[in-house]
């Protein structure tokens, strides 16, 4: 339908197993099909917890994820994951051809969407200039191609699987700052009727998000666009700043 992919996350509060003390604490807010929503805050702030629960890696002591209206705490983790794809901060290959590594969960793709992935997130220069291309070996875990190699390769890995919501967990900060913005700009066509929330280090990345919600010690400390933050917000100008 015409809002799948409504993300809302009401009044969230989570603590890792056995932990003490919430990692996130009283987390709200809304990502609507079409918007871009980004989060920031310094290490440690709890973005990538922050993620980590609407594909149910963890669930919430307090509150609720919901995913197009329903608690995801009441959907299968495959279901979940038909519709949300999440490019982790630590992106992993496992050992198999380029194109095994691209597929993963969508063998119907045709090799034209892989390369049309691989070029909307800058990695097909590379691809192509192997002697196998699509068929080269990947050892497990990656570590024979470079790290940001590695991220362009998961980044197309989830446009492949064409997902109602994208999750980018700092994928951007390892690409230099020219080819972050050519992904991006090209990004914005693929994704333009998706959920994007992206993590990010570097403000250039977010600037032209719908919404930026400044995260600072479990939780969101201010919230609004790159020119109303700058204005408002004494963290953020901190770490554009830094
Ligand atoms: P950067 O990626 O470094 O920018 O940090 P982040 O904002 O993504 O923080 P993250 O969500 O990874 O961590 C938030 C807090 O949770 C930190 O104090 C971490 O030490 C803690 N934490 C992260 N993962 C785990 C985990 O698996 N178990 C436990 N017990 N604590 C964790
Ligand atoms: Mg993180």
């Amino acid at each position: 339908g015409a809002l799948a992919g409504v993300v809302e996350y009401r009044n969230v509060t989570f603590a890792y197993p056995g932990a003490e003390s919430p990692v996130l604490s009283n987390i709200s807010f809304t990502a609507r099909p079409g918007q871009t929503i980004a989060i920031i805050g310094s290490t440690g702030a709890g973005k990538t917890s922050l993620l980590s629960l609407l594909p149910r890696l963890y669930d919430p002591a307090e509150g609720e994820v919901l995913l197009d209206g329903v608690p995801v705490s009441r959907m299968d983790r495959a279901d979940i994951t038909r519709r949300v794809a999440l490019v982790p901060q630590r992106p992993y290959l496992f050992s198999g051809t380029i194109e095994h590594n691209l597929r993963f969960g969508k063998t119907e793709a045709t090799d034209q969407e892989l390369w049309e992935a691989l070029q909307v997130a800058q990695g097909d220069e590379f691809v192509r200039a192997k002697k196998n291309g699509l068929g080269s070996r990947i050892s497990q875990g990656g570590t024979n191609v470079s790290g940001g190699q590695r991220q362009r390769l998961c980044i197309a890995r989830a446009l492949v699987s064409r997902p109602r919501v994208y999750l980018f967990d700092d994928s951007f900060s390892a690409l230099d700052v020219a080819t972050d913005a050519r992904l991006r700009t090209a990004l914005k066509g693929i994704t333009a009727d998706a959920t994007v929330i992206i993590v990010a280090q570097r403000i250039s990345t977010i600037t032209e998000a719908d919404q930026i919600l400044v995260l600072d010690n479990g939780r969101i400390v201010d919230r609004g666009t790159h020119q109303e933050l700058l204005e408002t917000s004494p963290t953020y100008q901190e770490i554009v700043e830094s």
